[in-house]
């Protein structure tokens, strides 16, 4: 027998502004074909003025207890991945925690940038594992559109905000990959990379800063390691790109979702994209996108999925998990 970390609700939240990438052919010298072609993303959601990261999280997690039939109290820990948080500190978990009249767990947040869910899931799984907690929140959540440098065409057109949150709760299982739960997951990172993805401010300048990308080289990046590291997750516990029902990737730019499905060998008809819709919403975009998944009735009980991030840092990593 083998404690198992096993989704219970899952949801998610969209600011309510949508906006066009004919919006920024009005400030900027690009073009809706220039941002599609190379990115695959029509449209993002942007915060409304006063709108915070803890607000959409605050709402996805909602929308997940609902599905799990649970009340704020009854979950024993909030993780909360994001690198937008409302103020330097206290983390957004713990406003997530206020705002749900949560006051019998612990909350923190994870940062790991665009790979901030996978490494927040796996932080939830360990504490499962070893016992340490029953019921975890564990929520994504970004207002990118903060930390934009709107004269920069090069990545203001690619990034919005959004939330998604699920619930982990132990469960016993029987110690193969038949189990449902989190079944492998693997993280990795390379701080000589910290140039490539970086927000130019902080504690250190006294201002917020905004956000500088070399697209190029954190694209050749993730066709290399997103592959590998879904590999890698899925190699641990048995398991091929045979086995896996559905991939939901990091929503960064179609044409890294379709290389990386290509190496794994999975077709698209079995890879969640949302891309086109939200944009990049960093650590939002995986818990977005299965939420989106589930709700379109791709994703079912006993379906093997397979998530995968990369980002700043560079930090990257997958989880495996049978929902
Ligand atoms: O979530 C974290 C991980 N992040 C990512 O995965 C993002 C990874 N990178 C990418 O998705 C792509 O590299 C981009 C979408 C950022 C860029 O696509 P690309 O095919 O690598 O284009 P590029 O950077 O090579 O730029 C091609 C041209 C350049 O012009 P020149 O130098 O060839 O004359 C850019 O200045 O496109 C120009 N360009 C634009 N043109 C119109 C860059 N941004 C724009 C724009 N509109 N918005």
């Amino acid at each position: 027998m083998t404690r198992r970390a096993v989704v219970k609700g899952i949801g998610h939240y969209l600011p309510e502004r949508i906006v066009p990438n004919a919006e920024f052919e009005k400030t900027l010298d690009t073009s809706n074909d220039w941002i599609v072609s190379r990115s695959g993303i029509e449209r993002r959601h942007f915060a409304a003025e006063g709108e915070t990261t803890s607000q959409l999280a605050t709402h996805a997690a909602k929308a997940a207890l609902e599905m799990a039939g649970m009340d704020a109290n009854d979950i024993d820990a909030i993780i909360v991945a994001t690198s937008t948080p409302d103020n330097t500190f206290p983390s957004a978990a713990t406003m997530v925690q206020s705002a749900l009249g949560n006051t019998t767990g612990f909350a923190f947040d994870v940062q790991a940038v665009c790979a901030g869910f996978v490494y927040a899931m796996s932080n939830a799984n360990a504490m499962i594992l070893a016992g340490q907690a029953d019921r975890v929140l564990v929520i994504g959540a970004e207002t990118f559109s903060r930390i934009m440098d709107w004269t920069d065409r090069s990545t203001c057109v690619l990034f919005g905000d959004g939330a998604g949150a699920l619930i982990l709760a132990a469960e016993t299982g029987n110690g193969t990959s038949d189990d449902r739960g989190i079944l492998a997951t693997d993280l990795n990172s390379d701080g000589r990379y910290k140039d490539l993805l970086y927000v130019d401010g902080g504690v250190a300048t006294q201002n917020t800063g905004v956000l500088r990308m070399e697209g190029k080289e954190v694209f050749r990046h993730a066709v290399e390691k997103l592959a590998q590291t879904a590999d890698a997750a899925l190699e641990k516990v048995g398991l091929s790109a045979e086995d896996v029902d559905w991939v939901v990737p990091h929503q960064a730019n179609i044409r890294i979702i379709q290389s990386t499905a290509r190496k794994l060998g999975v077709g698209m008809d079995r890879v969640v994209v949302t891309v086109q819709d939200h944009g990049n919403t960093s650590a939002a975009s995986i818990p977005l996108a299965l939420s989106i998944g589930v709700s379109e009735g791709k994703i079912k009980p006993g379906d093997l999925v397979v998530t995968e991030a990369i980002g700043g840092g560079l930090a990257w990593g997958a989880v495996v998990l049978r929902w």
